[in-house]
């Protein structure tokens, strides 16, 4: 079964009213690859907004959601208010969430069970520290990640992988195209191994870090390589040249 595109805008901590309003003007005017999946992840303030506003078949992201179902947790949003507000996808294991917010491998895949679960796919984030490449470790620690969501969660059809090394996030530094589609294997190998042919077979695998209008082409010819988790790009009109980086 060929796995569709798939591209995902990350604004994190971006924007106002006014510029994610114009965003999603632009993405509404843009010609899209129909044959793309695209995903747009504002701040939670601004979810319902661009709910309101997009068109083009474009589906909308929270970037984290909580694993405890409705009350006294101040501050968080559950799968259940995402699913009211028509919100049907969530970030959840960037390595912002991991490293600035302290979240373990262990809160990542709880919140990834009970999202999807509860209806809502995931675009799951994993990915090594330059320390970690540089010991020879990468393939290691996605593992370590995977065994732990593996261990949680008993449906992968609404899990959409995001292999995000760290040292290439925002930095300018993108993975080599070898470096990226090496990693991206492993991942396919693993959940052969661990999980089913069906399941490595069939789960998209984004790659993220520094991607943009111009290197996303050949990023996107690799085998394994089936769509990206974009950041700092995807408040820029180069997002839609990314999201037709597959045609
Ligand atoms: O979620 C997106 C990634 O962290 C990539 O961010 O494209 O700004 O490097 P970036």
């Amino acid at each position: 079964m060929a796995r569709k595109f798939f591209v995902g805008g990350n604004f994190k901590m971006n924007g106002t009213i006014e510029s994610i309003k114009s965003i999603v003007k632009g993405l509404n005017e843009a010609q899209l690859d129909s044959n793309a999946e695209v995903v747009i992840a504002p701040p939670a303030l601004y979810l319902l907004l661009v709910r309101e506003h997009l068109k083009n078949g474009i589906q909308v992201a929270a970037q984290n959601v909580f694993d405890k179902p409705n009350g006294a947790f101040t501050g968080e949003i559950s799968v259940s208010q995402l699913k009211d507000s028509g919100i049907n996808w969530s970030i959840l294991g960037h390595s912002e969430r991991r490293t600035i917010l302290g979240e373990s491998d262990e809160v990542v895949a709880s919140k990834t069970k009970v999202a999807t679960e509860g209806g809502v796919s995931v675009i799951w984030c994993c990915g090594e520290s330059l320390e970690e490449r540089e010991a020879g470790k990468t393939v290691d620690v996605v593992e370590r990640q995977l065994a732990a969501v593996s261990a949680k969660i008993g449906d992968w059809k609404n899990v959409v992988i995001a292999y995000e090394p760290i040292w290439a996030i925002g930095t300018g530094k993108v993975a080599t195209t070898q470096q990226a589609q090496d990693v991206h294997a492993a991942i396919r190998k693993w959940l052969k191994a661990n999980v089913s042919d069906k399941v490595a077979e069939e789960t998209r695998i984004l790659y993220g870090g520094s991607v943009n209008g111009k290197n996303c082409k050949e990023l996107a010819k690799q085998e394994d390589i089936d769509g990206f988790l974009v950041g700092g790009a995807s408040l820029k009109p180069e997002f839609v040249d990314i999201i037709n980086a597959n045609q």
